[in-house]
C-alpha cells in the first residue's frame, strides 16, 4: 500500500542520531587524511590564503566569480573604515552547452564578459591593469595564489583538456587576445572567499561553507598541522586557509547511507566514483534524486505510482532542480493543491491524492537528509579544531532558498554535538545554539578582493 511505501522510503532515506554521530567520527580522520603527507580522498587544498583580514584591507579590486549557475563580475572598493565595502556587480548567465562544451569557449566567454563590464563600467577611462580576485569553485592544485590546476571537474561541468592543467594560463591568453587591462592575482575557491568576507565584519567566522549547486567548505588550519605542507619548512604556527573539498568525502563508500538511487546518480554522473557526499545532499542532484524515486515507483513499485498516465516528461534525466522540490516542500495546502498545479504544468502529471501525499514526504525526506548530512561536515570541522562556539558563515542556492534547510541542519548538529544544555547547565533555548550556521550572502565577490588586497600585501610585504 501507499503508506508501506512511505514506510520503505524513510527507511531508505532517513539518517538517524546515532549514524549522523558516526559518520561525523569518520569524517574527522578523513579530514585528517587529507592534511597529511600521503593524502586522503578528501583533498584538503591549501590556498595561500594566508590569514584572516584585519579589516582595514583597502583597494579597488576586481572579482569574477564562475560558480555552478552563475558568472558575476564585481568591482569592490575596500575603504579606509573599518569592515566596509562599496560594491558594483552584473550577472551573466553561464549558459549551459559551455558547461560541457570546449576549453576556448568557456575562457573566450568569461573573457567577453569581463570585456563587457569594463568598457560599460570604466567607458573612455585610461586604465592601468587591475588586479583580479578570480572565483573557481572547483578542487585546485595550487603553488601559489596566482595558479592553479584543475584537480577535477565537479558540479556536472565536462570540458575537455582542463583537468590536470593550470588554468590560469589560457584564461589569461583569453584576456590578452581582447586587449582586456587585467591582472589575476588570486585564485580563489567560493568557500574561502566566503570564509574571508564573513570573517572581515565577524571575528567569531571559522569555517566558511557552500551549500548550492555543490557543497564545500573552507576554514582556517595552522601550517604545522597540514603535514603535505612539511617540506616547505613554514612557521608551524603561521595561518592558512584550508579549501576542504569535502564533497570527495566517503568516495570509497565506507560510512555514508546510500540507496539504490544515490548509485545510479553516480553511475551516471560525467564522474563516476567522485564527489559521493556532494552527490547525495547538492542542489544539483536534489531534484534527480526525486526524479529517480517517482520514475523507479512508476514503473516497479508495490503502488505504481501515476498508473496509466504517461510520464515521459518526467523521464527526462534532470529535468527537475532543487527549486521544483523547494515548491513541493513550500506547499501550505491541505490538499496540496500547489503540488497538485506544478506535476500537471510542468510534467503533464495528474497525481492523485495518495501520491500526493507520497510525493510531499519524499521531498521532505530528500531535503532533510541534505541538510543533516551536511551538518555532518560542519561539526566534524568543529570537533577537530576543538570548538566550542564559532560562528559558520553559508552561502548558495540550497542555504538560502530550500525551505526548512536552515532548521534542520541546525537540529541535526544539535543532535551530533548533545547540545541538551548550554554549559551553565539550563536547557538551550532554540536558536541559541553555541555553533551557529548563518548567512553570509553574496560573499564569494568581496571575499575574492579581500584575499587580492591580502595578497598584494604580502607581495609588497616580500612575504
Ligand atoms: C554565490 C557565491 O552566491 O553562491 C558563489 O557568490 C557560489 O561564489 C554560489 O559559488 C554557490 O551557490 P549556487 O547555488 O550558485 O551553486
Ligand atoms: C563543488 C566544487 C567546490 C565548490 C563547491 C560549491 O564541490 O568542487 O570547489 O566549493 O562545489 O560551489
Amino acid at each position: 500500500s501507499m503508506v508501506e511505501e512511505i514506510k520503505r522510503l524513510e527507511q531508505l532515506f532517513t539518517v538517524d542520531t546515532q549514524k549522523l554521530k558516526a559518520i561525523t567520527d569518520h569524517f574527522i580522520s578523513e579530514l585528517d587524511k587529507g592534511l597529511s603527507k600521503e593524502g586522503g580522498s578528501i583533498p584538503m587544498n591549501p590556498t595561500w590564503c594566508m590569514g584572516f583580514p584585519t579589516g582595514y584591507e583597502t583597494g579597488t579590486f576586481l572579482a569574477l566569480d564562475m560558480g555552478g549557475t552563475n558568472l558575476r563580475v564585481c568591482e569592490i572598493n575596500l575603504p579606509e573604515e573599518k569592515g566596509e565595502f562599496d560594491i558594483i556587480q552584473s550577472k551573466y548567465r553561464m549558459p549551459e552547452e559551455l558547461k560541457t562544451g570546449n576549453a576556448d569557449e568557456l575562457w573566450g566567454y568569461v573573457a567577453d564578459c569581463l570585456q563587457q563590464f569594463i568598457e560599460y563600467h570604466h567607458e573612455g577611462e585610461k586604465l592601468d591593469k587591475l588586479p583580479l580576485g578570480f572565483t573557481f569553485s572547483y578542487p585546485a592544485t595550487q603553488e601559489y595564489i596566482d595558479h592553479g590546476v584543475l584537480q577535477r571537474w565537479t558540479k556536472g561541468f565536462d570540458i575537455d583538456g582542463v583537468e590536470g592543467k593550470d588554468v590560469v594560463p589560457p584564461f589569461e591568453a583569453a584576456l590578452e587576445e581582447r586587449g582586456v587591462p587585467i591582472k589575476l592575482t588570486a585564485l580563489i575557491n567560493d568557500t574561502t572567499g566566503t570564509l574571508i568576507a564573513s570573517a572581515y565584519t565577524d571575528s567569531e567566522m571559522k569555517i566558511g561553507c557552500i551549500f548550492g549547486t555543490g557543497c564545500n567548505a573552507a576554514y582556517m588550519e595552522t601550517c604545522g598541522n597540514v603535514g603535505k605542507l612539511a617540506h616547505m619548512n613554514l612557521d608551524p604556527d603561521a595561518e592558512i586557509a584550508i579549501n576542504c573539498e569535502w564533497g570527495a568525502f566517503d568516495n570509497e563508500h565506507k560510512i555514508l547511507p546510500r540507496t539504490p538511487y544515490d548509485v545510479i546518480i553516480d553511475k551516471d554522473s560525467p564522474r563516476p566514483g567522485q564527489q559521493a557526499f556532494e552527490k547525495m545532499i547538492a542542489g544539483l542532484y536534489l531534484g534527480e534524486l526525486f526524479r529517480l524515486v517517482l520514475v523507479d515507483l512508476h514503473e516497479q513499485g508495490h503502488v505504481k505510482m501515476f498508473e496509466g498516465q504517461d510520464i515521459s516528461a518526467l523521464k527526462k534525466p534532470y529535468s527537475l532542480d532543487a527549486s521544483f522540490l523547494s515548491q513541493v516542500e513550500e506547499d501550505a495546502f491541505e490538499n496540496l493543491a500547489q503540488t497538485h498545479d506544478l506535476f500537471e504544468k510542468e510534467l503533464n502529471i495528474t497525481p492523485k491524492r495518495p501520491e500526493l501525499e507520497l510525493i510531499r514526504r519524499l521531498a521532505e525526506l530528500i531535503g532533510t537528509r541534505s541538510a543533516r548530512l551536511s551538518a555532518c561536515g560542519v561539526a566534524a570541522i568543529c570537533k577537530k579544531k576543538g570548538y566550542k562556539t564559532a560562528h559558520v558563515g553559508a552561502d548558495g542556492s540550497v542555504f538560502n532558498k530550500y525551505p526548512h534547510f536552515k532548521v534542520r541542519g541546525a537540529q541535526a548538529l544539535k543532535e551530533i554535538l548533545d547540545w541538551e544544555s548550554g554549559r551553565d547547565g539550563k536547557p538551550l533555548k532554540e536558536g541559541t545554539y553555541p555553533i551557529e550556521i548563518m548567512p553570509a550572502e553574496d560573499g564569494s565577490g568581496v571575499g575574492a578582493a579581500l584575499i587580492a588586497a591580502l595578497t598584494l600585501k604580502r607581495v609588497q610585504e616580500g612575504n
